[in-house]
């Protein structure tokens, strides 16, 4: 029985459960989200079907070499038609939550005018279908896929984007409100404008650092009208936005190390923890990309304002940490290499990850980075609660002969993550709940089908969906609501 007073009444962060005796158990507050993440491009497929028309995703996959494999999402693991056996799964396993994306162009093909009411549906199945199974559904109204119609017309360097993007939230939100309460405007506006338009990585592609900055200043802009129209159509709405933030680590405490560090987290978090959380671009910001964009006249007036919308929570996505020096040779950044530098005005810092244990992406495996990117936005926001929108790790994972899969590689990174959560929570930072990336094995973007990072295995051939051993571990954690000390 969960004694902690309730956080509705009082307004205080929900205690962890002590346990009378020790039963080596460590306890999350009973309403803690145990849940899983999924974006539409990597998980749907029915690319052409219900009147959808390509995103960016679709144009960029099919360029030879942009892909590993050329592998593209125009099947994924056939969420679309297999939503209920998802939804039965994460019902028998026990979970509570589960966050996934709305595919802007299968709700709104142009990026303009009214809503395909066939797109609303799906979603409004997948919600139903949710909330029959007691599963809280979570959604996230954009992750990278943006109608290819509007990167024609410009994409997100174009002010334009931020306004139709308004416009489609309103329409999500007109069209799913009465049903679905958690919403999340944008996920990882870094990798969006960074990836998408510096280092070209990910679509559209483009490599033009001054856009890519233009795009970031574009998705705050975005963000704040997402978040108004979700607002007034749902005025209970619990409102929240993934950031990729970077736990950046100087590898010394040299002066020209932490000035390489001051440049990453300024390009890489405070660009948009700058607006959203505080109204504001921070001048070392402004210093740093001076010469690359012309900030005086994209920033219009009443844009931070609108960028600075109420929020009720935050959500962080966290898988490593970002370890930056002041000297090259730069072999080693985990979200950049393949590309152009996706670090405007910042391209003489080198990265350099540490020695030691690492998921099949290469990225360091460290869960006090959690701890230590939680701790700092709840410093800097502690009105704010938190949510891991997403924490997980690619592994090597395949079926033995018995036809089982076994990861203990994936037991071992949820265990001490959600450890390091346990942490914070005792430390009364108030974090509401844990989406493990992911649900199933999914399209990791420009890596294919060759990164699985899903609890569930899928055999992409067959689309038969098998249970990792995590995701058995995980379903009794979420019964539990404790993990093993
Ligand atoms: C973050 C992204 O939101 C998600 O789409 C991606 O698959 C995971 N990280 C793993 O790289």
């Amino acid at each position: 029985v969960d004694a902690s007073p309730s956080r509705r009444t009082t307004g205080l962060p929900t205690q962890t459960r002590s346990s009378p005796a020790d039963d080596g158990l460590l306890r999350f507050p009973a309403d803690f989200l145990w849940g899983t993440a999924t974006s539409s491009y990597q998980v749907e497929g029915a690319a052409a079907e219900g009147g959808r028309t390509p995103s960016i995703w679709d144009t960029f996959s099919a360029t030879p070499g942009k892909t590993h494999h050329g592998d593209t999402g125009a099947v994924a693991v056939d969420h679309y038609h297999r939503f209920r056996e998802d939804v039965a799964l994460m019902r028998e396993l026990g979970l509570t939550a589960y966050r996934f994306s709305v595919s802007w162009s299968r709700v709104q093909p142009t990026g303009r005018g009214p809503a395909v009411e066939r797109g609303l549906d799906f979603y409004r199945s997948l919600v139903d279908a949710l909330l029959e199974a007691g599963i809280t559904p979570v959604a996230t109204l954009y992750h990278w896929d943006l109608p290819q119609e509007l990167e024609d017309a410009g994409g997100w360097p174009a002010r334009e984007t931020a306004e139709r993007f308004g416009d489609y939230a309103s329409l999500v939100a007109e069209g799913l409100g009465d049903r679905l309460k958690h919403w999340t405007t944008l996920n990882e506006p870094w990798c969006s404008a960074f990836l998408g338009y510096a280092s070209g990585v990910h679509a559209p592609g483009r490599r033009d650092p001054g856009d890519a900055l233009r795009a970031a200043h574009h998705l705050n802009l975005g963000h704040g009208r997402a978040a108004a129209a979700v607002r007034a159509a749902v005025p209970d709405a619990n409102l929240s936005v993934s950031l990729n933030l970077h736990q950046v680590r100087p590898v010394s405490d040299s002066a020209a190390d932490a000035e390489a560090a001051r440049r990453i987290d300024a390009v890489g978090n405070r660009i948009f923890t700058g607006p959203m959380l505080h109204g504001r671009y921070d001048d070392d910001l402004l210093a740093d990309t001076a010469r690359l964009v012309e900030w005086e006249q994209l920033v219009q007036p009443g844009d931070l304002a609108a960028a600075h919308a109420p929020l009720d929570l935050i959500g962080i996505n966290y898988y490593t940490p970002t370890w930056v020096c002041a000297e090259g040779p730069s072999s080693s950044d985990p979200h950049g290499t393949g590309g152009a530098s996706p670090w405007p005005g910042s391209e003489s810092v080198a990265f350099r990850q540490p020695e030691g244990p690492a998921t099949n992406m290469g990225w360091p495996i460290d869960a006090t980075g959690l701890f230590d990117l939680l701790s700092r936005v709840h410093e800097e926001r502690p009105d704010l609660p938190l949510l891991i929108t997403e924490n997980g790790m690619a592994c090597d994972d395949y079926p033995n002969p018995e036809g089982e899969v076994r990861d203990p590689e994936r037991v071992a990174y949820l265990q001490d993550h959600l450890a390091a959560v346990h942490r914070a929570l005792s430390a009364g930072i108030d974090v509401r709940g844990y989406f493990l990336w992911s649900l199933l094995d999914n399209f990791e973007w420009s890596y294919g089908y060759s990164k699985r990072f899903g609890m569930v295995y899928v055999d992409f051939a067959t689309q038969r969906r098998i249970p990792k051993s995590s995701a058995h571990w995980y379903g009794e954690a979420a019964h539990r609501g404790a993990i093993p000390k």
